[in-house]
């Protein structure tokens, strides 16, 4: 059975990644292209249906992004989404021209039901508005299916070509039936089956690893983050014991993670494979002795990771395969897919494949967005609470000690940041925030405890919620949680007598407080 495909053409929109996990939710497959990608390649895929999307700029400018008419003449059902929707309109003859008002937020909008886009659609339903441009004329052969207060053609189609341009996002939670809308398009429209399914992507894939495989020998470095552990597993489930897993434990990790890990793939642990933990705690900390400077921080962490790798790979000799966890968000990111290229060179353990002698990558993970992977990860039996894990960065606590790092303030770290988490959790709080960790300032300050004179640090509180990690809010937890975790933290953690909860949204500040 072919694999049915949706191609997302990206226009340098933010909702891109969120258009594609949109249709995904619809179990149809899809993947994102820079609008600049060769149309011919597109055409070879034979995409179902092909989705615009938002764009920065305005179509009618001298150099804006664009695509060829020919793009609507292929006989496959096109969306085209507020930028999409206006290229698509000017390129077939309709005109595109600034607005008297910029439409912007939650806007009540009348859709006419008779449209295949809308069916089973409120009449008057709340959609995400957010242009300055508008559609002042259709192209011909559309009609419009959907206006507000200021904008005539909030929607328009060609339905005899399959045509549908819609102004505002269906993909934001905002636009409160926007998923209805992309699933009428995918599903109905394009006639996608939706069998894009994560249980049958495990088999498939374990299926493919092991033809690739064969009888080779596969090394994967294993982290205990979610990418690393379902990837891992998907290996073990597929190759078994010619899987060796090298787990580095730098003495950054939260507590007893590193046994947690351990617990799970090592030799007491669920899986067919073999591992290897290396307890390097005291080569990294001898190595940060005296560096307080954050970057170089975390540049020794990468280099000492990598050296730490090298010599247990030279341990086990050549092998065929390196597994990798790459995500799908990675991919698009790195500028291969879509158009906004985002790269967050230190975000990532740079180096590992040169360190390594094997012949080719493994990334099994390749295709999936976050959410896909979990759900991965359950269907695979992996406990939920490393599927459900937290973003955690690479070089680890190493970021989250202010100035110096030393045994003793990762324990009080360690401590705390456990703390935290234990009372988020009770709170029921724990799949709700997107991140969240304690941090420890490099400030010390008086206190009072008992009749004692403290001087002490300060552990700083962080928790945000963000979709892509790139801008975040801070979170507002109930007062009565901090107040609860504050004190146990000043209880129960040695040398710390106060502290703070950080609420600087990012940008200005980051998420880790490095
Ligand atoms: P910032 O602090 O840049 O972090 O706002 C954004 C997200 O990336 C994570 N992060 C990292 N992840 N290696 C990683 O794998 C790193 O070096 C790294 N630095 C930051 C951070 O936890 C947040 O989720």
């Amino acid at each position: 059975m072919d694999k049915e495909l949706v191609v997302v053409i990206d226009f340098g929109g933010q909702y891109n990644q969120l258009v594609a996990r949109r249709v995904r939710e619809c179990n149809v497959y899809c993947e994102i292209y820079s609008y600049k990608y060769d149309l011919d390649k597109i055409k070879q895929m034979q995409p179902k249906g092909i989705i615009l999307t938002g764009g920065p700029s305005s179509c009618y400018e001298e150099g804006a992004a664009t695509c060829s008419k020919e793009l609507f003449e292929l006989g496959i059902p096109v969306l085209g989404l507020c930028y999409g929707a206006q290229v698509m309109s000017l390129v077939l003859g309709g005109k595109v021209e600034r607005a008297a008002v910029r439409e912007y937020g939650k806007t009540e909008v009348n859709v006419d039901n008779s449209s295949a886009l809308f069916q089973d659609v409120s009449p008057n339903t709340i959609c995400w508005m957010s242009h300055f441009d508008y559609i002042s004329r259709m192209a011909p052969g559309f009609r419009a299916v959907a206006t507000t207060a200021n904008c005539p053609v909030a929607a328009a189609e060609c339905a005899e070509k399959q045509l549908y341009a819609i102004q505002f996002h269906p993909e934001v939670l905002h636009t409160q039936e926007g998923s209805k809308m992309l699933y009428n398009f995918v599903r109905n429209i394009c006639g996608c089956r939706g069998d894009w399914r994560m249980d049958a992507f495990v088999d498939e894939t374990i299926e493919n690893i092991r033809r690739q495989v064969g009888n080779g020998k596969v090394l994967c470095a294993l982290s205990g983050g979610v990418d690393s552990s379902v990837a891992a597993v998907l290996l073990s489930k597929a190759v078994g014991e010619q899987l060796t897993c090298v787990f580095v434990d730098h003495g950054l990790l939260r507590k007893n993670e590193g046994d947690e890990v351990e617990a799970v793939f090592g030799p007491e642990g669920n899986y067919d494979l073999n591992f290897i933990r290396v307890n390097a705690q005291n080569r990294f900390y001898e190595k940060l002795a005296g560096v307080s400077e954050p970057e170089r921080k975390r540049k020794i962490i990468g280099e000492e990771f990598i050296r730490v790798f090298e010599e247990e790979a030279k341990k086990i000799g050549a092998v065929d395969f390196l597994v990798q966890g790459t995500i799908y968000p990675d991919v698009v990111e790195s500028g291969l897919g879509g158009e906004s290229a985002v790269i967050k060179s230190h975000h990532n353990v740079g180096g590992l494949p040169d360190c390594v002698d094997f012949r080719e990558i493994i990334e099994p993970l390749r295709n999936l967005f976050k959410d896909e992977v979990r759900k991965v990860g359950l269907e695979l039996g992996i406990p939920e609470h490393l599927v459900f894990r937290q973003p955690f960065p690479g070089p680890g606590l190493g970021i989250r000690i202010i100035g110096e790092v030393t045994a003793e303030k990762v324990k009080i770290v360690q401590d705390a940041d456990a703390i935290y988490r234990e009372e988020i959790a009770a709170a029921g709080l724990d799949r709700s925030i997107n991140q969240y960790f304690a941090a420890l300032t490099n400030m010390r300050s008086v206190g009072v405890m008992g009749d004692e004179r403290t001087y002490d640090y300060a552990i700083a509180l962080r928790a945000v919620n963000t979709i892509d990690f790139m801008t975040a809010e801070s979170a507002q937890l109930p007062w009565e949680v901090l107040q609860k975790v504050t004190s146990r933290i000043i209880n129960e953690v040695n040398h710390v007598n106060r502290v703070m909860y950080d609420i600087t949204s990012k940008p200005p500040g980051t998420i880790e407080f490095e």
